[in-house]
């Protein structure tokens, strides 16, 4: 009997330690290195978009963003050996539609958010064992040339430009501080 009991701990050591949960340490590694790839992404990002602004203004910008952003986004995968995407629940670009569990952490966000909380990257194990780091995107004044409100900080004329590109736009209508949505990482080791 008692050696049952014995074997019967042992299994369930066995079990505890093969749990798929991540470490605290393992969390923390993570989300240095999440942090890290977004702050870089959003670097590479912002210096293009800022050169085409001021090159020729929202009418070479958005094109520009509509060509370059996934290719550039990409790139940046390869370097970083993770999956780097942005995601929102109002879409501009279809291709950077959420998954079940990215709908998931945005509705979470925008919760925390409402309670006046702050906010805090996440991450996480899925099923298939790889990491993801989720971190959220808060728009910022110079942001709003191209996400605000129609007729006050987007120009008629940039809001037309946009509809030609993507003419199920949901990414107006925004002020400074909101929630625009999300970066989702998922390393691939
Ligand atoms: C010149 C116009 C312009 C400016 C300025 C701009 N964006 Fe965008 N944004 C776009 C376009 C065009 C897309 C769609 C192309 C893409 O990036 O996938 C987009 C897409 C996004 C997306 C991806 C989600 C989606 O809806 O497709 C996020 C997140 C985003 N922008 C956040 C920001 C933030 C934060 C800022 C300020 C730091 C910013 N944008 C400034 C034009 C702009």
């Amino acid at each position: 009997m008692e050696q049952k009991v014995f074997y019967l701990l042992i299994t369930l050591l066995v079990l505890i330690s093969c749990n798929s949960a991540l470490s605290e340490k393992d969390k923390e590694v993570y989300a240095l290195k999440g942090k890290e790839i977004a702050e870089a992404s959003f670097l590479e990002l912002s210096i293009q978009l800022t050169d085409q602004m001021k090159a020729g203004g929202p009418a070479q910008a958005i094109p520009f963003c509509n060509q370059k952003a996934m290719p550039i986004t990409n790139q940046l995968s390869e370097e970083f050996e993770a999956t780097i995407k942005r995601t929102s629940n109002n879409l501009r670009n279809q291709q950077n539609t959420p998954s079940k569990r990215e709908l998931e952490i945005l509705d979470e966000f925008h919760k925390i958010k409402l309670e006046g909380k702050q906010l805090k990257p996440i991450v996480e194990l899925d099923a298939d064992n790889k990491k993801h780091f989720y971190a959220p995107i808060v728009l910022k004044a110079n942001c709003l040339v191209c996400h605000g409100k129609v007729d006050e900080t987007v120009s008629v004329k940039t809001d037309s430009i946009i509809k030609s590109l993507y003419p199920n736009d949901k990414a107006t209508g925004y002020s400074d501080g909101d929630l625009r949505g999300i970066w989702s990482i998922t390393f691939k080791n």
